[in-house]
Formats: C-alpha cells, structure tokens, sequence
C-alpha cells in the first residue's frame, strides 16, 4: 500500500474536517458551511463512505490532501507530511543521519516554541515590560495582532532567557544551537535577545524556526537583531508571514511582498492578508518557488527611496530568471520546433508615497493602500519609466540603451497581443518606428529556440506528447523500487534501460529531476520543477492505481517503454529517410552517406524494438 492510501486509511476526513468546519449529519453525508467561500446556506458535503469532500458552491473538492492543501495553502509535499506525522506513518525509510538530522530539528522547534510562549508572556504581563507594550500600542497594534503574530519581549537581562529554558529542560548547548545564546570565547554564554521586541519567524507550516528582535529605542543598533542561521531557519529562504499569508494569498490569486516584518503584520490587522516579506534580504530563487506554488500575481510594494527601488530592480532580475515558464513551440523558417520559456507571472510594482511605509500607509488610510495595490504598474512599464527618469531620453545613445534594457523584459511577455502593444508604446514614446523593435524580439525568439533546443539535446523531432510517456512516468514516481526492475527487464531483452532520450521534452525535466532524486534523496521534486509540472505529478500521486503485482507492473512499463521507443523509432526513421532524399535530390553526397549511416542505425534500433514487442512471451 502505497503511504498515500496508509495515510487516508489512519485519518478519517470527518474528523479532519470537523476541526475547521461546524459539520451537520444530513443522511449518509455530513455538511457545513463552505470555508472556502462565503455563503449563508451549507453548501460543503463530506461523504464518509469515499472520505471525499465536495463544495456545491464554489466547485472545490477532493480528498484529505485536497483540503489541508486549499485549508493552509500547503502545496502537495507539504500536505503529505503533515498528515502523514498526523497518523504516524514514515514517508521513506530515513537514512540514521537523516533520522538523527530531524529529530535534533524537532527538538529545537520545541525549544523554540517554548521561547515564544515564555517571550509571549513577558510582553503580555510582566510589569518590567510595560515600555514594550507601550511601544506597540503607538505602532498600532491591536492587542489580536499582538496574539496573532505571537509577539513577545525579551528581559533587559544576560541570562534571564537562558535561565528559563534550562528550567523547561533544554541545554545550553541546545539553545546555542537554537541561536538563543551567543557563546564567548571562553565557553561562556549570555542571551542573544535583551530588552527587545520578540517576532517569531515560522517555517511555512507554522512552526516557529526563529526571532526578529526589534528595539525599543531609536539610537540602539541594530535595528533588527535576527537568530542566527540554525538547522531551522535560512534566512534566504524564508518569507516572513507566509503561514499567515498563504490562504489569502491563494483565495485573492496575488501576493503582496514588502520589505519588512511591520510592513506584513500591520497591513495583516487591517484585513489585506496576502502580503510577505524576506528577511531584509533581495527577493530570491527560494522565496519565488514558494509563492509560485499558491499564485502568478506578484505586487512588489516599493520603497520611494533609491535604494528601494534598486532593491526592487534587483528583485525583478530575480523574478526573471527564475519563475516559471511555459513551455511555447516556436517555429523558425527552416520548420524547427523549439521550446522557449516565457514569464508564467504577472509583476507589478507598487509605488509608495514618499516617506511612507505599508505599515504607516495602512494605519493612515486603508483604503488608499487599496487603491495603490489596484494602481500597481506592469514591471515593463514601471521600469521604463524608471529608465527614462535616469537616462536622457533625447539623445540616440540614451535610447539604445533604454531599448537594450527594455527588450529582455518585453520578450518575457507571455501574452502576444500584450507584448506588441507595449513594444508599440515604447517606441511610440521614444520616437522610433515600433517595426524595428518587434523584429528585434522576434530574432531573439529565434536565438532562444535554438538555444533550448541544443539544452533539450540534440534535434528532437516534434514528437506529440501522449499518455505513453506519463503512464510510465506516474507509475515510476508512485512505485520507485520499478525502475530497476524494468530496466532489468530491458536488459535482459538486448535493449537500453530507461533513460532521459526515451522522454519528449514536455516530459523530460520530470524525468530528469526524478531520476536525480533516487541518488539525491535531499532533492524535492517540489522544489525543482515548474510548477505546472509539480502540479501533473502531484494529480498522478491522486490518481488511485489498480491491484496488480509488481511482477505484472514492470512488464506494464516495459511494454509501454518498447511503444513510445517504437513510435518515435519510426517518426525519426521518416525525417531521416526524408532528408535522404532530398540530399540525394541536391546531389549533397556527404549529406547522403551521413544520413545513409543514420538510416541504418535507425532500422537496427527499430527492428530490436519491434522483435522484442513481438515476443509477447516475455511481456506477459
Ligand atoms: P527597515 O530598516 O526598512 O525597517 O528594514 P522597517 O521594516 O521599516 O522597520 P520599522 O518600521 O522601522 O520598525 C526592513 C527589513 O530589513 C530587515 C528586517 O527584516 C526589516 O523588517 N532588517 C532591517 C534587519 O534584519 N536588521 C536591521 O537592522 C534592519
Ligand atoms: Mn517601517
């Protein structure tokens, strides 16, 4: 059994949903009022009978996984681990190192929850932190957002924190570890966090993984003091809020990122939910694959200041390079098909009023962040304005400049229409014929096709994607131990095992990214692929799969291997035949005797292939 079905037969979905939602019995079904969208009349079925939910209002449904996803905004990975912790089953066999790794982890996530209650409590009611209070109070905080965020304050002491976590039994070791303590060079250690306001970072299930500690008065440094980097808590890779955020995020299908923990917990208490923000770091490659498992709408609110506005630039870089691409077929005059990449996101940038942060903005006037949130600008437009502020736009260098900037940035465009409407608008506002920028993209196109293709390797015929290749992926990914068995099988019958070539492109980077994990046992598939990609393969891991034995699986694939090398055996004989004749039509020899040699080694494959499908014997 699959730990899939291990986890749904140990949980029961009433239950699971009973925690969030207020469920009626109505005959053999349970309903409730939909938490997913707003109504007055229940709408939102639980069927015991296929542990399945269903929302008659607003069409969502699923199973267990399906709502702890839509409940939290976890993505699959995520939901699976949850639950399985919830009914005690292991996921994989941990290696002991691994095993040791995260129970050291659990430990210290204990001792961290255990800071934030102790923290939490001083702010709420020790006399010595009156000051703190105070401090909140004029910010704004209401004493919900206060519990909410679960803030707290740290005594204006040496060893008041380290004092009380030995009293919950935790080492100093252990909170060295934890970064609650700095240790000297002798071996002594005092409190890392004194006279601050304590902010818990959480991990994006909610799990506290470090502190932002704010002072209390304006001359004291550093503004910020953060943990350090611990086996918890990456500093890079965390958004702080997102466990708070990701709902709203996903519900609203945009995400608000800001520089600062204010700027989150602030707009937080005013209702707008969707906003995060990193570590005072540049927004990176991990922060993105987060965010792009819940939406493709990405507001970056920015700072007025220069240095905000370089910060954000360099933000967008990031955006760039990294978020998701669609895969789009492009075809050049000599009848190529390659594949390239173009932005499956939609960034906007948010400009502020000078002076003001989200947090004093919202305070003052919510609506107006509303507002300012619908006024954002397209990336393309905002940094075309932002290079005709700094360039002079009068002088013909200045304009090659801006148009070498700009290029890069319209060809991200997913969207045709909209790509030449702002290439028209840029050229019209720079006064060059819009002709020859948009001649300019599509040479580009062109550059990048051919560059993905040689990525892709070799000349891969434009094979149609079918369900040959993602029936042996799904049963791979959900039933690892096969491969080994099917290529064995392959072996056995003279013919290559499993490998990278026999996968189009559609396919090929699941492929890749899953083959690299069985001697990667760190690497996420979720982490590594698009998400249009992870979000197939999560479907497959759904997909319920009939009761054969693996005996019969393995020559299921090895079957289902031999048609797709079959098919695409004869596809590429066909090109190669194709250009045969028409080198030897162009009189080309050398073209000739090269693609003579491919035919041939063409056939052979193919008629090994075709044999081995024959003997049914072997195939069962
Ligand atoms: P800012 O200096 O803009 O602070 O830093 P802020 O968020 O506006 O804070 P308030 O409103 O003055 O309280 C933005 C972010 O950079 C990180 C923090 O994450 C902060 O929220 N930072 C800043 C640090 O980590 N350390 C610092 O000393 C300063
Ligand atoms: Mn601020």
């Amino acid at each position: 059994m699959s730990v899939i079905d291990q986890v749904k037969e140990r949980l029961d979905i009433t239950e699971l949903v009973g925690r969030h939602v207020r469920l009626q019995k109505s005959g053999r079904y349970l309903k409730g009022l939909c938490p997913f969208h707003t109504e007055k009349t229940p709408s939102f079925y639980v069927f015991p009978d296929d542990q399945r939910w269903h929302c008659f209002g607003c069409q969502r449904g699923g199973d267990i996984f399906n709502f702890v996803m839509e409940m939290n905004g976890y993505d699959f990975r995520t939901a699976l681990e949850e639950l399985a912790r919830q009914a005690n089953v292991t996921l994989r066999e941990q290696s002991p190192q691994e095993a040791q790794t995260e129970s050291e982890a659990e430990r210290l996530r204990a001792l961290l929850t255990a800071a934030v209650t102790y923290y939490h409590t001083l702010l709420m009611t020790a006399p010595q932190a009156a000051h703190a209070r105070a401090y909140l109070r004029d910010r704004g905080f209401t004493k919900s957002t206060v519990e909410t965020f679960q803030l707290g304050y740290s005594m204006d002491a040496w060893d008041a924190g380290r004092t009380h976590l030995i009293g919950q039994g935790y080492t100093v070791e252990e909170q060295v570890k934890a970064g609650m303590l700095i240790e000297r060079d002798d071996g002594s250690t005092y409190d890392r966090f004194r006279d601050r306001i304590m902010i818990p970072i959480h991990d994006r299930r909610g799990r506290p993984i470090a502190f932002g500690g704010r002072v209390l008065q304006s001359d004291q440094q550093p503004k910020y003091l953060n943990s350090p980097q611990t086996i918890l808590f990456d500093k890079g890779q965390v958004l702080f809020g997102y466990h708070l955020a990701s709902r709203a995020i996903r519900d609203q299908d945009a995400a608000v990122i800001v520089e600062g923990y204010m700027d989150v917990m602030i707009p937080h208490q005013a209702g707008f939910r969707n906003v995060v923000a990193p570590m005072g770091t540049a927004l990176s490659e991990a922060h993105l694959a987060q965010l792009q498992r819940l939406t493709h709408h990405y507001i970056l609110a920015l700072d007025p200041d220069a240095a905000g506005v370089h910060g954000t630039l360099q933000g967008l870089e990031t955006a760039r390079q990294t978020l998701d691409r669609s895969w789009e077929a492009v075809f050049d005059p000599r009848g190529l098909v390659g594949y390239e990449g173009r932005l499956k996101a939609d960034i906007r940038v948010m400009t502020l009023p000078a002076g003001l942060d989200p947090d004093e903005l919202v305070l003052q006037d919510p609506a107006r962040w509303e507002a300012l949130v619908a006024a954002s600008q397209p990336v393309v437009r905002f940094y075309f304005n932002h290079m005709l502020a700094q360039e002079k736009p009068d002088e013909p260098k200045a304009k090659s400049r801006i148009i070498d900037a700009m290029l890069p940035l319209l060809n991200d465009i997913g969207d045709s229409i909209e790509r030449e409407a702002y290439t028209q608008e840029i050229a019209q506002r720079l006064g060059v014929d819009a002709r020859g920028l948009l001649d300019r993209l599509r040479a580009m196109d062109r550059a990048e096709a051919v560059k993905t293709q040689v990525a892709v390797r070799g000349t891969t015929p434009a094979r149609t994607p079918t369900d040959l290749e993602a029936h042996v992926l799904s049963l791979l990914i959900r039933m690892p131990d096969l491969k080994s068995r099917v290529d064995a099988l392959l072996t056995q019958m003279d013919l290559e095992p499993l490998g990278e070539d026999d996968f189009p492109p559609e396919y090929r980077l699941i492929w890749v990214v899953w083959a690299h994990q069985a001697e990667h046992p760190n690497l996420e598939l979720a982490d590594s692929l698009p998400s249009d990609m992870l979000e197939l393969v999560e479907a497959w891991h759904t997909q319920a799969l009939p009761d054969m034995t693996p005996a019969q699986w393995e020559r299921d694939i090895a079957r289902t291997v031999l048609r797709m090398r079959d098919r695409l055996l004869r596809q590429e004989l066909q090109r190669a035949n194709g250009n045969l004749g028409a080198a030897k039509l162009d009189n080309e020899l050398e073209v000739v005797a090269g693609e003579k040699q491919t035919v041939m080694r063409i056939s052979d494959a193919l008629r090994k292939v075709q044999s081995a499908l024959a003997r049914r014997s072997a195939l069962g």
